[in-house]
C-alpha cells in the first residue's frame, strides 16, 4: 500500500523540523526516545556511561570497528562520534526504520565513518514483516568488528533468535574481539536477592529456559535461565570474562520514581572474548 502524498509531505516537514532540533540537542525527539525505554530520557548520559565503560572494561580503542546490534536511535553512536577517531568506524543495525532514518539523517550523515542498516527481521514489537531472528545473517563480512555491542537486545529475542545472534556475533568478530551484551537473566537466587519482585510477577509466563512478560507479543520483554544461557555462549565460541555485571545504564537506580520498571534488577551485562584464531 503506498503512502498518500499529504501523508508523506506531513512526515517530511516534521522531519525537518524534528532534526533542526535534533542538531542542537544531539539527541532523538522525545517521540522517538521514549521508543527505546523511558530510561533514555536520560539520553546522553547513559550513553557516554556505556562508551565509558567500553572505554574502560571492554578494550575500546580510538580506532576501533564498532558493530552495535539493536542500536535503536543513536545512544550509543552519538557519544562514539567523539570517542572514535577518523580512523575508528561504526556499524549499527535495527529492526525499526524510523529510528535507522533518524541515525542516518542526523549521524552517518555528519561522519561518513558511521554507517545504519535496517535489518528486515519480523519480531512482535512492531515490525511484522521480514524474516526470523533465527535466520538472519549480519550483512557484513567474517572477522569484521573488533567490539560488538548489543544493548537490551537479548531482552527481545526468545531462544532461536538469542542462539543464532550469538554465533553471528562470533562470525562477524575478529579474532580476540570483544563482545558486550545486556540480558534479563534469573537462576535459583535470583529471587532471594531482590525481595518483592518475583519473577513470576514481572515475567508470568514461563518456557523452561526463558521467561515471557507478554505470551501475545514474545519479543516485548524476555527473561533468561543463567543455567541455559552461559552454555549458548560457549557453543558460540565465545568465552564469558566474570564477573557477570549487575548492569549499569539499565540500572533501576536510574528510573524515574514513578516508572514500573522491576525488570531492571534483573539486568545484567556479560562481557565475551571471541576465539583468537578463527
Ligand atoms: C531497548 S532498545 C535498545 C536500543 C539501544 N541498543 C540502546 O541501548 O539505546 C532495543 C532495540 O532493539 C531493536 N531490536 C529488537 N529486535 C531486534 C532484532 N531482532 N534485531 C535487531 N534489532 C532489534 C529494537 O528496535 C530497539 O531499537
Amino acid at each position: 500500500m503506498t503512502t498518500p502524498a499529504w501523508k508523506a509531505r506531513a512526515k517530511s516537514v516534521r522531519n525537518k523540523a524534528e532534526d533542526a532540533i535534533s542538531r542542537v540537542t544531539h539527541m532523538p525527539p522525545r517521540r522517538i526516545r521514549g521508543d527505546i525505554s523511558p530510561l533514555w530520557l536520560d539520553y546522553h548520559k547513559t550513553g557516554q556511561d556505556q562508551v565509558d565503560f567500553l572505554r574502560e572494561l571492554c578494550g575500546l580503542q580510538h580506532d576501533s570497528h564498532v558493530l552495535d546490534i539493536g542500536c535503536g536511535v543513536g545512544r550509543l553512536a552519538v557519544p562514539l562520534t567523539t570517542a572514535l577517531s577518523k580512523r575508528g568506524r561504526y556499524d549499527g543495525f535495527d529492526v525499526m526504520p524510523y529510528m535507522i532514518d533518524w541515525c542516518d539523517r542526523n549521524i552517518a550523515a555528519y561522519h561518513e565513518n558511521f554507517r545504519f542498516t535496517h535489518a528486515d527481521v519480523q519480531t512482535t514489537i512492531g515490525h511484522d514483516s521480514g524474516i526470523d531472528a533465527a535466520d538472519y545473517v549480519f550483512p557484513y563480512e567474517d572477522n569484521t568488528f573488533d567490539l560488538a555491542y548489543a544493548g537490551s537486545l537479548f531482552t527481545h529475542l526468545t531462544t532461536d533468535g538469542a542462539t543464532n545472534y550469538l554465533n553471528q556475533v562470533t562470525r562477524v568478530l575478529k579474532p580476540g574481539g570483544v563482545f558486550v551484551a545486556t540480558w534479563n537473566m534469573f537462576n535459583s537466587d535470583t529471587e532471594a536477592l531482590v525481595p518483592g519482585r518475583s519473577l513470576r510477577q514481572v515475567w508470568p509466563y514461563e518456557h523452561g529456559e526463558y521467561r515471557l512478560k507478554d505470551e501475545v507479543h514474545p519479543e516485548s520483554n524476555v527473561a533468561f535461565d543463567e543455567v541455559w544461557l552461559r552454555p549458548q555462549y560457549a557453543k558460540a565460541g565465545l568465552r564469558i570474562l566474570e564477573p557477570v555485571r549487575p548492569d549499569a545504564t539499565y540500572s533501576p537506580l536510574r528510573v524515574p520514581k514513578m516508572v514500573q520498571a522491576a525488570n531492571l534488577w534483573y539486568a545484567v551485562t556479560i562481557i565475551a572474548t571471541a576465539p583468537a584464531h578463527s
